[in-house]
């Protein structure tokens, strides 16, 4: 598979503010002079958007942990093909929130279908393509739990008000102890692939996360994160 241009990926617990600090990273990076994609999965195409949907709301009742499983699989599937090879085939930069690295920690290990399933579908499905870097934002388990769910409620009450067309709240409901094993996978991840994770402390204010996402980036990929170096 050729790779010119640079795959980050975004992982962590619900809550630990990643799409926010994609999103920064995204900013500082195409100031410095680079193309940017910014993605997330579930989702990140029209057809992954849709398996989204049955993915998140809550109204899907009785799906099955391997059913689950192979519906986040779809949906990078379609992804890859659609938008990520592509992009990266063009020498972009690609900034994906969540990919299987959710899979192994969610289902693998929260749900407990084991981390040997994901990585042998990750190798037929997926191609077996790597992140160049992977972003692991680390929180208090609890404060974690807490803000993904006043966040999600507050959605859930804004799509109400617009004739309730679904919420995102499917995951959310799980307990504390699902969201303990999902932080142990993670974990296991990082201790695993200590070349491709790095571990950002994200307990801090938003900022200073900030700060050390950019130290990740520029340090692991050589890749300028900030104007001033502007090297490309
Ligand atoms: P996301 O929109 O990133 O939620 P949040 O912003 O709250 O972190 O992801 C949606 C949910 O889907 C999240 O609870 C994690 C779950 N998920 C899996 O269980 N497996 C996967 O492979 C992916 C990509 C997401």
């Amino acid at each position: 598979m050729s790779r010119r241009g640079k795959f980050i990926t975004f992982e962590g617990l619900d809550g630990t503010g990643k799409s926010t600090q994609m999103r920064k990273l995204a900013a500082k990076l195409r100031a410095a002079g680079h193309k940017v994609v910014e993605t997330r999965e579930p989702g990140g195409t029209a057809t992954g958007e849709k398996i989204r949907r049955v993915l998140l709301d809550s109204a899907t009742e009785g799906l099955s942990p391997m059913a689950e499983m192979a519906l986040m699989f779809a949906s990078r599937a379609q992804h890859i093909a659609e938008v990520i090879q592509p992009a990266l085939d063009h020498g972009q930069i690609v900034l994906c929130d969540r990919f299987t690295d959710s899979t192994e920690a969610y289902q693998g290990s929260g749900r407990r279908l084991g981390s040997e399933a994901v990585l042998r579908l990750h190798r037929i499905l997926c191609g077996d393509l790597q992140p160049d870097l992977t972003i692991l934002l680390d929180d208090d388990l609890g404060k974690s739990i807490g803000r993904a769910r006043r966040r999600n409620h507050k959605a859930a009450k804004q799509a109400e008000g617009l004739g309730g067309r679904g919420d995102e709240n499917r995951f959310e409901q799980q307990d504390r102890a699902f969201f303990a094993r999902v932080h142990d996978g993670y974990a296991a991840i990082a201790r695993r692939e200590p070349g491709r994770v790095v571990v950002v402390d994200a307990s801090g204010e938003k900022g200073e996360t900030g700060r050390r996402v950019v130290e990740a980036v520029n340090k692991r990929l050589k890749v300028s994160a900030s104007a001033r170096e502007k090297n490309r």
